[in-house]
């Protein structure tokens, strides 16, 4: 069967069926996906239950697998795979963990919005995440259309970050929410990054804002100036007219593209078990300098 859409909103998401993501795919039907996601920027798939080995597999036909965070966490995974990314509040002993373990905290840091290793050089371009265990209330995860954002910007507003770059900082996130317990050695092992505050999203040709939780300055401008504006700009661009709201059911495989859009995890119960394992691609167009 060949790739068919259904969207799911006006703008940015969609219902991608006719492709059984368990099996292996060919360079036609990759083609296909990657097509509908410079359409929409995010797909999702019902009904896929994946395992490990076939979520990677699918993953690979769109980059190389990043690692982001785990170069400085380098705790021991729960999963068979180093480049599967436990987002569970799951233990090794497979046990739910205390809400004060350090694993919870990162689960907190996600459900602020962000782009996938906008930390790091390069970056995140796909983010694939599939659904074990969903709690029967909560943990939805949302995203946020930055193509659409850029476009409703007053026209003084494009004008006043034309040209801007921020600094994005891979633990920014975590120490605004009070875990600074890092070393100097873990702090340096991912230095901070420097994007246009605005992008061309290649696939589509369209300008995209490119900020989120990892973004801590902009250069040029004072701490205080720089931040207020990343977050004025991010009120803007996390408007209810350019967020779609993903509930999760077991098997969803949602995947989304990080060049053009936010996503944050929505509360839930942390003593509640909740599931979910990433695969993500690097974005390595960009980093060979590409994309402009
Ligand atoms: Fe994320």
């Amino acid at each position: 069967m060949a790739l068919a859409l259904e969207p799911l909103n006006d703008a940015f998401v969609a219902e991608a069926r006719g492709i059984d993501l368990s099996r292996p795919i060919d360079a036609a039907t990759a083609a296909a996906v990657e097509a509908a996601m410079d359409r929409h920027a995010v797909l999702v798939f019902r009904g896929q239950p994946l395992d490990e080995d076939q979520q990677l597999a699918f993953t690979r036909w769109f980059g190389p697998l990043d690692l982001g965070l785990k170069k400085v966490f380098r705790a021991p995974n729960r999963l068979r795979h180093e480049e599967s990314i436990d987002i569970s509040n799951v233990g090794l002993d497979g046990k739910v963990l205390a809400r004060d373990s350090k694993k919870m905290f990162s689960n907190l840091a996600n459900q602020l919005w962000h782009s996938d290793s906008s930390f790091q050089l390069p970056p995140a371009k796909y983010s694939l995440l599939s659904a074990q265990v969903v709690p029967p209330h909560g943990g939805d995860t949302e995203f946020a259309d930055m193509r659409a954002a850029y476009d409703a910007l007053p026209d003084d507003m494009k004008r006043r970050i034309d040209g801007l770059v921020s600094e994005h900082w891979a633990l920014h996130s975590r120490i605004l929410l009070g875990d600074a317990d890092y070393t100097e050695e873990e702090k340096a092992i991912i230095p901070p990054v420097e994007w246009p505050l605005v992008r061309r999203h290649p696939g589509s040709g369209r300008r995209s804002l490119f900020i989120g939780v990892h973004a801590r300055r902009i250069l040029g401008m004072s701490l205080p100036e720089g931040r207020m504006l990343l977050l004025d700009l991010l009120e803007h661009a996390t408007q209810p007219a350019f967020v779609y709201r993903h509930r999760w059911r077991v098997g969803d495989l949602v995947m989304w593209d990080n060049r053009c859009v936010l996503h944050r995890g929505r509360h839930f119960d942390p003593a509640v078990r909740r599931e979910l394992r990433r695969s993500t691609t690097e974005d390595v167009a960009w980093a060979q300098g590409n994309a402009a």
